[in-house]
């Protein structure tokens, strides 16, 4: 019998050292307080371990369908935790204040799961399944497959409130998910590029983006008739609803 190892340990600083280098340092007499950026630490500790609860309960929502149905409804997942500048950057654009009470109360996406999946059914029904969960929330559910954003995005947004469970009991924490197909990825991979792209003319910028609007519809054509073949040959759930709050 071989015992596999599992604890893949992160290097982590704790808070008694990480006041002490901001006092040696002279940081956090200003804008920022000591106590304040040891509680954002802290804060962000949940927020990763919100993120985990989400990434493990979809890996054996995963594995469940392989045994069962021998299909795998996610290709992959992806995941991040929101970064400092971002943060502050979205606090200051909703002019909202820049303290870790602000980020608990009026932020949901600091915590980001993305669960790229292989078919439409797989979207609807790996979500509906996560958000039947008895011991998560649903806070809000987005439907941009169903309804489309007028550049063409296309994905399933749901905000889940997961219970973390910390010395101090059961903390739950909010993390934004982003279900979608490898078509609806692809696509969004190369929308993303072209909006940060600030150096081309804004005619190109144009012609781009409408030729992007028609991409997205002929990959929906597509996508609509490879489930279909693959409904034919897989006996998977179909679930064709989105969560509900
Ligand atoms: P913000 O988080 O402030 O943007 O507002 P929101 O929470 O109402 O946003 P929404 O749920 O619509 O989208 C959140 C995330 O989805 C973004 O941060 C992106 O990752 C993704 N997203 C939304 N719209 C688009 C889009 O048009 N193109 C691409 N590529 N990604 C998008
Ligand atoms: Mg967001």
């Amino acid at each position: 019998m071989i015992w596999n190892v599992i604890l893949d340990r992160h290097s982590r600083l704790n808070s008694a050292e990480l006041e002490a280098r901001l006092k040696a340092a002279n940081i956090g007499e200003g804008r920022f307080p000591t106590n304040e950026i040891t509680a954002f630490v802290n804060l962000m500790q949940v927020y990763e371990g919100a993120m985990y609860e989400i990434s493990t309960k979809l890996e054996v929502l995963d594995e469940e369908f392989q045994v069962r149905f021998a299909h795998n409804p996610v290709h992959h997942i992806e995941r991040r935790l929101k970064s400092i500048t971002s943060i502050l950057g979205k606090l200051e654009r909703k002019g909202l204040p820049q303290t870790v009470a602000s980020i608990k109360d009026n932020l949901f996406d600091v915590a980001g799961v993305r669960v790229i999946c292989n078919y439409r059914d797989d979207v609807y029904s790996v979500s509906n399944y996560l958000s039947a969960q008895s011991d998560i929330q649903v806070l809000r559910v987005k439907d941009y497959i169903r309804t489309p954003k007028q550049n063409g995005y296309r994905s399933l947004h749901v905000i889940y409130a997961v219970p973390v469970f910390l010395s101090s009991g059961a903390h739950y924490t909010p993390v934004e998910v982003q279900f979608r197909t490898i078509a609806m990825d692809y696509w969004a991979s190369l929308e993303h590029a072209l909006r940060y792209k600030t150096d081309l003319p804004d005619a190109k910028i144009a012609e781009h983006s409408q030729t992007l609007l028609d991409c997205a519809r002929s990959l929906q054509n597509i996508e609509v008739q490879m489930q279909n073949i693959h409904r034919d040959i897989n006996g998977a759930p179909r679930v064709e609803e989105p969560p509900r709050t």
